[in-house]
């Protein structure tokens, strides 16, 4: 392998997703394999503007591949977003020697990193990572497979006081602009409906469905709910209209939250993390840069940074008509 890069920034950005740590550990240990330096770059891009780098070796990532979270910690960055925040980085860069940058992270993380390139042909490799599995270029992201997992043991237990007390719960999951985790959880623990911010189904389809229900003799139900759905209510108020509109309901909500965020990764997503960085490191080592490495039928593949920031993936049609079928 040709090689002309000596030192890799890693850093972390946006939403923290399980499996970033994983991540890191692992463009740690290829760095190490390949006799790089490593810098962890703390609190992503601000982080970056600071000057807040320190050198990783093979030890410095020990018993981290099974904590959730990020250890380099991460942040929304307001002053990257501008020329002279960027400048600031590039100068930083420069007097650290670093020649290259692994930033793992959401469609935020890319475009930051693709403008970045453009301004300063500064070499940069993406890994995706955020729970939400919306970016474009991958069919997974780290992170979504832990919180579908997370998402579907906390239906599984509210599933329990819903049978109990014969009582509707609305489920609200994460997925500002998709509906990966509400579909793939809502099917996954077998919830009655799933709103998701691909497809609006309309109100009054939701009242029918919940009234179909209950005559074909169901006497709970789960409708699971994306925070950006497109039905125009949130969740307390979907909770107050089918109180208003449909009779003998007992009604509760259920704001997942942030908890979807946390917890150990799964198996698929440490896996998934190691084999990413591995690709990262060792695209850069081969010289190519400004791609994101994704996995698209479970081999990597690299994806143009650019054409990775465009657009959300889209929702599965196929299991969109699952999920109707189940709630029959
Ligand atoms: O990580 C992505 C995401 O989970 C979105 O689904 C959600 O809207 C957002 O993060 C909330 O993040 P924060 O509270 O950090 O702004």
């Amino acid at each position: 392998m040709a090689n002309s890069i000596k030192k890799i920034g890693v850093l972390t950005s946006g939403g923290d997703a399980p499996g970033m740590n994983a991540a890191i550990r692992s463009v740690v240990r290829t760095c190490a394999f390949h006799q790089i330096e490593c810098v962890g770059i703390y609190r992503g891009y601000e982080g970056m503007i600071d000057g807040d780098f320190k050198v990783l070796d093979a030890r410095s990532v020990n018993h981290i591949i099974n904590k959730g979270g990020t250890f380099l910690k991460s942040a929304r960055s307001d002053r990257f977003r501008t020329k002279e925040g960027r400048k600031e980085a590039y100068d930083q860069l420069l007097k650290h020697a670093v020649d290259a940058l692994v930033l793992i992270g959401g469609d935020g993380t890319f475009t930051g990193g693709m403008v970045f390139n453009e301004e300063y042909n500064f070499p940069v490799v993406g890994i995706p990572g955020t729970i939400d599995n919306d970016i474009v270029g991958t069919n997974f992201t780290l992170g979504y497979d832990t919180a579908l997992n997370t998402v579907v043991e906390a239906i599984d237990k509210i599933r329990d006081t819903a049978s109990s007390h014969k009582r509707l719960f609305f489920v609200e999951v994460m997925g500002r602009d998709v509906g990966h985790i509400a579909l793939n959880a809502g099917v996954g623990s077998g919830a009655e409906e799933i709103l998701v911010p691909e497809e609006d189904l309309g109100l009054d389809r939701l009242l029918e469905s919940l009234e179909k229900s209950k005559h074909t003799g169901k006497s709970s139900s789960i409708v699971v709910v994306a925070e950006g759905d497109k039905t125009g209510k949130n969740v307390f108020e979907l909770r107050d209209y089918v109180e208003e509109n449909l009779e003998g309901y007992d009604v509760r909500v259920s704001v997942l939250g942030h908890m979807q965020r946390g917890g150990s990764p799964s198996c698929f997503d440490r896996v998934l993390a190691s084999r990413m960085g591995v690709k990262a490191v060792e695209t850069l080592i081969e010289g190519k840069n400004n791609v994101m490495v994704g996995t698209i039928n479970n081999k990597l593949e690299l994806y143009p940074i650019n054409k990775a920031v465009k657009g959300h993936s889209k929702i599965d049609d196929e299991l969109l008509r699952v999920s109707d079928i189940m709630s029959t």
